[in-house]
């Protein structure tokens, strides 16, 4: 009964200008839940509050609900009607009332997995952004904020764990088989906060003393069978819960902290208050099924939903446009985390690889916008890298403007000011402005601007006296054709590159549009280290010769800018490859080999820095893509990388691996590592090298190495390819999470039959479209295959729409967020261009298409 009420509804577009503020509150709300997998029940009682001057009707948002019963202050009532999906209800001239309303919903049916769904025979919620609406009538708005209390009741058998927010109060059996539970939350949270568990459920238990000595007991919730992979989580729960006291000053306030893993997810996780509920894959890991990344990943989201309890829950958002406040900062709060745990400069690379790989596209695509946007038609739709992470880079430049204290100072404010509030993004920068003494006018822009800037840089001499110029431009985005030049700070330094006085690391803050920069006396020309530790979330144009950027790759004391340059130098080589030209793969393999020198010191940064651009990137520097030149290049300068390098290769491969259970920084630079050189010998063609990936597959005493040595195979069409797949899939198949990733590396293959495979893959017994995760491990992976998915002859586009076109009456939020891939049709030639825009035209002329798909396929056409 849920999904076909939640049918086609013409596009609606919500303005941000058109906020007003609630004109009832609901300050208290009991639910009360008879569970059952096909059918729940679900009594609600509103207490609801007019803050409306004038009598105001109550409109309570509902989504494929029918209210079953109807009363207000006890008395049955008539005067409600619907509008659409939601419920009106006419209170007269009351100022005050309890409303309570009855519903019938069916969590088996609910495939979008909003609201209350099942999965593997548990029930469980998602509410975030919309979904609450599916469970009950209610406001549903993020600035509308309740004490919950919630009874649950079902059979024990089928559910015998039974968790809501807050603290159980209260638990009992019925004599039918049943018992129920009663859970309070002492905090007032907004709708899109609440979740409900039932399930048969284990847990991994700990606790943690906060700071004040509140001893809080920590709780991580999974299947049988699965609780000996928690114990990585809930070292990550505990090292959060330090990290916020001793860096942010903020403390955990409840008794109880619950997270739950389940495999049915469209997102990551959620932050639901005091009920985390996971994606499976960012809590199971231990050494045999996970990967160093997703050991990784795991740490990172544990703590980003955790530090979500005060930057999202304690302070939450006014409304969905403001999604960066919590959005943005959480992913800068888990990042300078994961920093703090790791190696800082490591997991600096990885973010901004992140960002350049799915936030500049974005940014520079018909979906661009600003990290606040302006409209919206479907809100799933803006859970984008631009809200999230380059969301984040707005803070961390805020931060790097404040520096450390002033920056503590501000975030001490916005928290003390605005605690229990549902906040907004100009709230926090006037909190950074207030607590950090700065005027923060022109940064402001950030918020409203959309497009990657970009600096063209040149270098000028006047009587030995060097200059640097820096010229800002902002792109046109759709909606913004005219833009003005933003604050932000550029970290730079210059070298004497003979050995004399250099400028040391220096913090400028550019404002114009154009600016000049002295840089003092130097002898010649000097090496100019720019945007060090990425900075500024920019795209630097700079002509720079081979040599310098060899020296700097070489010297520069920022590792971020020692990566920076011999990235530089691989791409500068691979663009002008790709475009037809002549090029010397000398220098490239100089730098390559000189970097490698230190890798005994940090293999971890070595292994990032000796990595060629993605193909996808060195795509982003073209003025076309040309995705076939891309790849046949690449493959050719990883070739000679590896064979000019061969003995280097093979004697990382010689040496012991670290065993899979040392999860330090070290080990597990070293594993990157070997991972890199089973990619560069297997790039050369030499004859052994099958043998010897296999030879690595088979004695893997973990994840990490096997992983990387079969998906090295899979790009070959060796005997080893076909055997160790096989025995990949003998041996996990009945394990979810490590079977996505046997569908993964067979769709990222570098094989020129890899559409064909992923079509036949999803015709695989162990596909479905039902799970989120599995859909994303084939055709995720699929899309970032640049080579296969944009294949000349259109097919790659085809297996998209189709899977779009089947996959949208299912699960709608999972669909949309296939398409952008398909939207970046300006970037490549006029063929591909009218083949991707045809499928786009294709998925838009389905009748019934959702609002999200619909959104999202009509704006990548603009
Ligand atoms: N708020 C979640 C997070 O980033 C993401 C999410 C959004 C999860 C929507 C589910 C649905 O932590
Ligand atoms: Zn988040």
């Amino acid at each position: 009964m849920t999904d076909a009420s939640s049918s086609p509804v013409p596009p609606v577009t919500i303005h941000r200008s058109d906020y007003r503020p609630p004109e009832w509150q609901v300050p208290d709300i009991a639910l009360d839940f008879a569970l059952g997998l096909d059918t729940t029940r679900v009594g609600a009682a509103l207490s609801v509050v007019r803050h409306a001057d004038a009598p105001a009707p109550l409109t309570l948002r509902g989504d494929g609900l029918t209210p079953l019963a109807v009363r207000v202050d006890g008395e049955s009532w008539n005067d409600w009607h619907m509008a659409g999906p939601d419920l009106i209800v006419d209170l007269g001239d009351r100022a005050r009332a309890i409303v309570e309303v009855d519903t019938a919903i069916d969590p088996t049916a609910n495939t979008q997995l909003m609201g209350l769904y099942a999965s593997n025979g548990m029930l469980c919620t998602q509410c975030e952004a919309e979904g609450f609406r599916r469970i009950t009538f209610h406001p549903d708005r993020p600035d509308v904020l309740s004490r919950y209390k919630v009874r649950m009741a079902g059979d024990k058998t089928a559910f015998p764990i039974l968790l809501s927010n807050g603290n159980c109060v209260a638990k009992g059996a019925g004599d039918d088989g049943s018992h129920w539970a009663l859970w309070e939350d002492p905090w007032p949270k907004p709708s899109y906060l609440f979740a409900l568990v039932a399930g048969d459920l284990v847990v991994n238990r700990d606790s943690f003393t906060t700071m004040s000595g509140r001893k809080v007991e920590l709780g991580i919730w999974v299947r049988a069978g699965d609780e000996g992979r928690t114990g990585h989580a809930m070292q990550a729960l505990k090292d959060s819960m330090a990290w916020d006291e001793r860096v942010y000053g903020r403390e955990y306030d409840l008794d109880l902290f619950n997270i739950v893993a389940v495999s049915d997810f469209n997102m990551g996780a959620m932050e639901n208050k005091g009920l985390n509920i996971f994606n499976t894959r960012y809590i199971l890991a231990d050494p045999d099924t996970a990967t160093d990344l997703d050991y990784d990943g795991v740490q990172g989201v544990v703590a980003h939903e955790y530090f979500h309890n005060w930057s999202g829950n304690r302070v939450t958002c006014r409304d969905w446009f403001q999604l960066s406040l919590k959005e943005g900062f959480t992913v800068y709060r888990d990042q300078s985390f994961s920093a703090d745990m790791g190696s800082a400069p490591v997991k600096r690379i990885e973010d901004v690889r992140l960002l350049r790989a799915a936030q500049f596209p974005e940014d520079a695509g018909p979906l661009a916008h600003p990290i606040r946007p302006d409209s919206y038609q479907e809100i799933s739709n803006f859970y984008t890298a631009t809200v999230y992470n380059k969301g984040a880079e707005i803070i961390r430049m805020m931060a790097t403007l404040l520096g450390p204290q002033r920056f503590r100072a501000g975030t001490d404010l916005y928290f003390d000011r605005h605690d229990g509030e549902a906040a907004t993004c100009e709230d926090f920068v006037r909190a950074m402005e207030e607590g950090g003494a700065i005027d923060l006018t022109q940064f402001r822009r950030w918020y409203e601007q959309a497009g990657t800037p970009r600096l063209k840089l040149t270098l000028s001499e006047d009587q030995g006296q060097w200059a640097l110029d820096v010229v800002q431009t902002v792109p046109p985005t759709p909606g913004q054709p005219e833009k003005l030049p933003m604050m932000m700070p550029l970290r730079i330094a210059a070298f004497d590159r003979s050995g004399g006085a250099s400028l040391p690391d220096t913090l400028v803050t550019l404002t114009g549009a154009t600016q000049r920069i002295a840089l003092g006396a130097f002898d010649g020309r000097p090496a100019l280290s720019v945007n060090r530790g990425f900075s500024a979330p920019v795209i630097v144009d700079f002509d720079r010769a081979q040599g310098e950027l060899a020296w700097l790759a070489a010297h520069d004391d920022d590792p971020f800018a020692r990566y920076e340059a011999l990235q530089q130098l691989m791409l500068d080589t691979l663009v002008a490859a790709a475009a037809g030209n002549e090029v010397d793969h000398r220098a490239v393999v100089d730098a390559v080999a000189q970097t490698l020198r230190g890798r005994g010191e940090d293999p971890a940064f070595v292994a990032e820095a000796v990595l060629l651009p993605s193909e996808a990137f060195i795509g982003d520097q073209m003025l076309t893509v040309d995705p076939d030149a891309i790849r046949r290049e690449r493959l050719a300068l990883q070739a000679a990388i590896g064979r000019a390098l061969e003995e280097e290769w093979r004697a990382i491969l010689a040496g012991k691996a670290p065993p899979a259970t040392d999860l330090s920084p070290h080990a597990k630079g070293e594993r990157r590592l070997r991972g890199v050189a089973l990619a560069y010998l297997a790039a050369t063609g030499i004859g052994d090298i099958p043998a010897l990936v296999f030879g690595v597959f088979s004695d893997a005493d973990g994840m990490t190495e096997r992983q990387a040595a079969l998906a090295t195979l899979a790009h070959g069409d060796s005997d080893e390819r076909a055997h160790a797949l096989d025995i990949f899939y003998q041996r996990y198949r009945d394990n979810p999470l490590v079977l996505d990733k046997w569908f993964q590396v067979q769709a990222w293959s570098m094989r020129p039959d890899t559409v064909e495979a992923v079509r036949q893959l999803a015709e695989h017994p162990d596909f479905t479209l039902s799970n989120p995760n599995r859909v994303r491990s084939l055709y995720g992976a699929f899309t970032g295959n640049q080579a296969a998915f944009h294949q000349a002859d259109g097919a790659g586009y085809r297996l998209i729409a189709d899977l779009v076109i089947a996959l949208d009456p299912r699960n709608p939020q999972t669909a949309a967020r296939m398409i952008p891939p398909l939207g970046r049709w300006k970037r490549f030639d006029e063929a591909r261009a009218a083949m991707m825009r045809a499928e786009l035209e294709r998925i838009l002329a389905q009748p019934g298409l959702s609002r999200d798909t619909t959104e999202q396929a009509s704006k990548s056409l603009l």
